[in-house]
């Protein structure tokens, strides 16, 4: 009796184990217009005559459980395929494959597909439980932005990834190509772009299609990024040094998303950090020495606060100013004191020519005869004549001509000797 019992429930285990439809994989995603392999294997007991091979699809009101066969996709009689699978499939018929293709996909072969074997016995008869869900991707592409935050706004240093997406689903396995402001990233090759930190230079348009098709090519999605003030700036209105009561403006830049809200000014003198003002212009209407110092700006938006670098900011007194003036009034008044000197002289020696050719000094002239005479006569002791000139109102020749006067003296030497 005991082996009776485990004969029968070996025998029937075997046959049981016997029936099979497997499914791999149990769901698809195909563009539409494209063509889609279900791939299946089954099994039946082998005591068995396969009679009907058939692939159906539940009615839109139907159970999707394969208990209801609403629409005929494949049957070993064509002529029982339902019209809008009539030449659109290929069955694989081969022993216990039952592989499927089904050609020029469209939105209307959205459904659950199922594979059922029917035998000589009409009591043995089985259909592969679960089915394929099959998806269509219906065009246009889009991109979809995602962070794993709650919020829709993105931040430097989230991850984001974005997702190239048609309508229904995407079929992950196709070759897609990536665009960032119309210009092609070469790297990314799947459906999805995945960025683990994001910063600001990754902010952009993007866009993306299939690479097999150029036809596919999605809007433009973009990928705002929110930072802090970065790169902030300080500029100044003038050259490096400013004069002393010169205008003078002070300007503060940043790059931000959001825009900067606040600006605020500090001057650091001494160790002394103050605040000197706020706006993204600091505007001093007349320089002065006390404002010269180190200056910095702090930049403000909804994410944070950024500090400019140090600025040195020079004022030059007045005092500079006033010694190049002078200097150059010395230099004004040399000059004038050298052309006057130019002048004087020339006058001068012009008045001397002038004097010399109408009344020579008559006195140097005598001199000079004299000492002459000294040396040619060593021995001769000079002995001064009383000398009486003539008065003037007398008859002899006025002495106003050197010749006159050298005539005269030659006679006092002649007489000593
Ligand atoms: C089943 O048939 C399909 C279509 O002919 C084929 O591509 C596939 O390799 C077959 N599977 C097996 C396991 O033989
Ligand atoms: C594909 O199916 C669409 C309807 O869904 C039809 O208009 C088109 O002509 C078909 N294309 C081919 C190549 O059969
Ligand atoms: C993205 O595209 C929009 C609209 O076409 C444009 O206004 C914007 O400037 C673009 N942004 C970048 C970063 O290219
Ligand atoms: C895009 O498709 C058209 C028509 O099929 C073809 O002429 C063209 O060369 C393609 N361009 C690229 C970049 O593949
Ligand atoms: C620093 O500057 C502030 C404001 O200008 C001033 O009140 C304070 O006395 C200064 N402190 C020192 C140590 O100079």
């Amino acid at each position: 009796m005991i082996y009776m019992i485990i004969f029968l429930q070996g025998l029937l285990s075997a046959a049981v184990a016997s029936w099979s439809v497997s499914y791999d994989p149990k769901g698809m995603c195909v563009f539409e217009g494209s063509s889609v392999d279900f791939s299946c294997l089954f099994d039946y007991p082998d005591y068995l005559k396969l009679t009907v091979t058939k692939w159906f699809r539940p009615g839109k009101n139907q159970k999707q459980d394969g208990s209801q066969q609403g629409i005929t996709v494949h049957h070993s009689n064509i002529a029982l395929i339902s019209w809008p699978y009539k030449g659109r499939t290929a069955y694989a018929n081969q022993n216990k494959n039952c592989s499927l293709r089904l050609r020029n996909v469209s939105k209307r072969d959205i459904g659950r597909y199922f594979f059922r074997i029917e035998t000589n016995d009409y009591y043995e008869k089985f259909t592969g439980s679960g089915g394929i869900q099959l998806k269509v991707a219906v065009l246009p592409l889009r991109v979809i932005v995602k962070t794993q935050k709650a919020s829709e706004q993105i931040d430097e240093g989230d991850s984001v990834t974005l997702t190239c997406s048609a309508e229904n689903c995407t079929p992950t396995e196709e070759s897609f190509l990536w665009f960032k402001n119309h210009l092609l990233l070469p790297q990314a090759t799947g459906n999805e772009l995945r960025i683990s930190s994001v910063s600001h230079s990754d902010a952009g348009n993007y866009s993306c299609g299939l690479k097999n098709t150029n036809t596919t090519l999605s809007a433009q999605t973009l990928l705002d990024v929110r930072y802090q003030p970065k790169d902030v700036e300080i500029s100044v209105s003038s050259s490096e040094e400013i004069q002393e009561g010169n205008p003078l403006t002070l300007t503060c830049k940043s790059k931000a998303n959001p825009a900067v809200t606040h600006y605020s000014w500090f001057k650091i003198t001494d160790a002394n950090m103050s605040s000197v003002g706020s706006g993204s212009e600091l505007t001093i209407r007349s320089a002065s020495l006390q404002d010269a110092g180190l200056y910095f700006c702090t930049a403000t938006n909804h994410i944070g606060t950024q500090k400019s670098t140090v600025k040195a900011l020079k004022v030059a007194s007045d005092r500079h100013f006033l010694l190049s003036a002078s200097a150059v009034f010395l230099f004004v008044m040399a000059m004038l004191l050298v052309l006057f000197v130019l002048f004087v002289r020339k006058k001068l020696f012009t008045s001397q020519k002038q004097t010399a050719e109408q009344m020579p000094a008559v006195t140097e002239v005598i001199y000079e005869n004299l000492r002459k005479t000294e040396s040619e006569t060593n021995t001769s002791t000079v002995i001064y004549a009383d000398l009486k000139l003539p008065p003037s109102n007398s008859d002899r020749p006025c002495c106003n001509s050197q010749e006159c006067d050298s005539v005269i003296y030659s006679l006092i030497i002649t007489t000593t000797e």
